[in-house]
């Protein structure tokens, strides 16, 4: 009786230690995680905010609402990364060409704009990892004749001033053309078109896509062209800034991983 009640004592005692070692075990922990927490931004205030530039004039990619809030799959992917990575996003609206100057002059911290990684950008900016697969398509009024875009060769064909679409069109027409209306934005060189004032439009597939899909009164027709390499869109920070970079790549991971990425564009992209 006694020697079981000297068990039984010594079992609470036993039980009472290791659940105080297993509450300051948890005790610890949680600490450390609120701190962590803290550190990571008290509430939301203290997170990281970083300034970005983009062409918001390119449906369905970054446009802006009746309101004037920049809006679209680009931001989405953006917002995305920066829970992920967290850190906060304020967006900007710059135009294209202003774009590149606001980055390598560090009025931004990066630009998301639908831009595609080239080998030429990289000798003056840096990209993150890819995040959206793409590739050029013509758009033609329904009643055009042409089926390829060599065809345009002799055409006129409008598009949008230093964009991949404008460099593939040189390419075919020659650096110098004439014939080729460059524009400082999609929906102008759209326009061009549509007005008369050009042939064809060449632009990335999604933007092409959209236009059609919102302008059905507009009588278009697009035209895939195997000839035209797949792109792959990028963030874009000035050169050598590896510590925005590296909050960028590590957001895009995440979102790789759990899925997010692809809930906002529907597809993969390796
Ligand atoms: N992907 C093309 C490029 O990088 C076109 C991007 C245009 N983007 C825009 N928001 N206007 O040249």
């Amino acid at each position: 009786m006694k020697k079981s009640l000297r068990i039984f004592s010594l079992g609470l005692l036993l039980l009472s230690v290791s659940m105080l070692l297993f509450a300051c075990g948890t005790d610890t922990k949680e600490s450390g995680s609120a701190k962590d927490g803290e550190s990571g931004g008290e509430g939301d205030s203290e997170k990281r905010l970083l300034i970005v530039g983009t062409d918001a004039t390119y449906a369905p990619m970054e446009l802006m609402d009746e309101k004037g809030n920049i809006i679209g799959i680009d931001i989405d992917i953006v917002k995305a990364i920066a829970e992920a990575g967290g850190f906060e996003v304020e967006f900007k609206n710059y135009g294209w060409e202003p774009l590149f100057p606001a980055v390598s002059g560090g009025e931004v911290d990066f630009a998301v704009s639908s831009i595609t990684i080239t080998d030429e950008r990289k000798e003056s900016f840096d990209f993150s990892d890819p995040y959206f697969v793409a590739n050029q398509l013509i758009l033609v009024p329904e009643d055009s004749t042409v089926t390829k875009f060599e065809e345009l060769k002799d055409k006129r064909v409008s598009v949008q001033i230093n964009t991949t679409g404008h460099i593939v069109t040189k390419e075919l027409l020659g650096n110098t053309s004439s014939k080729i209306v460059a524009t400082e934005s999609m929906p102008l060189a759209i326009s061009e078109m549509t007005n008369g004032n050009a042939d064809a439009s060449v632009g990335d597939n999604a933007v092409i896509i959209d236009y059609k899909a919102n302008n059905p009164n507009v009588k278009l027709k697009t035209i895939e062209d195997d000839s035209f390499e797949k792109e792959y869109y990028g963030l874009m920070v000035k050169k050598g800034n590896t510590e925005i970079l590296d909050m960028l790549n590590e957001g895009i991971k995440i979102i790789k991983e759990n899925g997010k990425l692809k809930e906002i564009t529907g597809f993969d992209v390796e």
